[in-house]
């Protein structure tokens, strides 16, 4: 088989006593859309944070993350994105009182400091793929609405050129209809050759999306398996997907 695109073993993430994820293993294959599900509280966003070296300060952790076969877990969050991740955080985190375009070309900045200067070309590319927001490119970000917000965020990721991309919880806070354009959005990601993790409370939209899944309690993996297979596991309909769990 082909080196992952991403490999998590055995991580382990600690806040002060709180143990927050018990030894994770999680692969990511070239061209997949993986995606990690489960309840508020499960550790998705520690797993998130801790493969990007992004942890809260509190925060201890062992184990091993590989990114393209290499061990990157003792690296800063800089080299990190240098050798090809990016993390749309759940915040978002765009920089409101800045335009459309300037928030994008901040996530072209490490390719900056790298002297690669062909970020014009990757400009038209997420406008290509975000027609709105070529629009709307001298817009401020914080004037802009949720759906829209998100794509600034995960098309300023997409600046950057990773090989892996990070999603944590992009369908939060955005009505059903703007949903289903993101996931749409996403599913087309896959045409850009990036590899996508995807962590969501939304487990119907997601595994919709997916090709492989996970399912994240308490910061333990309980299930794994292909997307559909786990679309159609009565345990997963059962918690996840029930009739009254639209958004659980
Ligand atoms: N900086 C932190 N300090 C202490 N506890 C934290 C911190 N961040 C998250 N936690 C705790 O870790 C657990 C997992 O949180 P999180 O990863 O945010 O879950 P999810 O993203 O699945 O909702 C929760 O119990 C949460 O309270
Ligand atoms: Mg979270």
């Amino acid at each position: 088989m082909k080196t992952p695109v991403l490999e998590i073993n055995n991580l382990h993430v600690t806040y002060g006593k709180v143990e927050a994820l018990h030894g994770a293993s999680i692969a990511v294959g070239a061209g997949q859309i993986v995606t990690v599900i489960g309840p508020n509280g499960a550790g998705k966003s520690t797993m998130l944070n801790a493969i990007a070296g992004a942890l809260a300060t509190n925060a201890s952790t062992t184990g091993a993350v590989l990114l393209r076969g290499v061990d990157v877990s003792t690296w800063p969050v800089e080299q990190r994105v240098a050798h090809g991740m990016s993390l749309v955080p759940e915040s978002r985190d765009l920089f409101t009182t800045m335009s459309v375009e300037d928030n994008l070309l901040l996530g072209s900045y490490t390719r900056y400091k790298r002297r690669d200067r062909k970020y014009a070309e990757e400009l038209e590319v997420v406008y290509d793929l975000f027609p709105r927001l070529r629009e709307r490119r001298l817009q401020a970000a914080g004037t802009m609405s949720g759906g829209e917000r998100q794509m600034v965020a995960l098309g300023r990721a997409l600046m950057a050129k990773p090989a892996l991309l990070m999603l944590d919880e992009p369908s939060l806070g955005l009505a059903p209809l703007i949903v289903k354009e993101i996931f749409h959005i996403i599913v087309r990601l896959k045409e850009t050759g990036v590899a996508i993790l995807l962590v969501e409370q939304n487990a119907r939209a997601a595994l919709q999306a997916a090709d492989y899944a996970y399912v994240l309690e308490t910061g333990e993996v309980v299930m794994e398996g292909p997307a559909s297979d786990m679309a159609n596991d009565p345990r997963v309909i059962d918690t996840y997907l029930g009739l009254n769990k639209k958004t659980a």
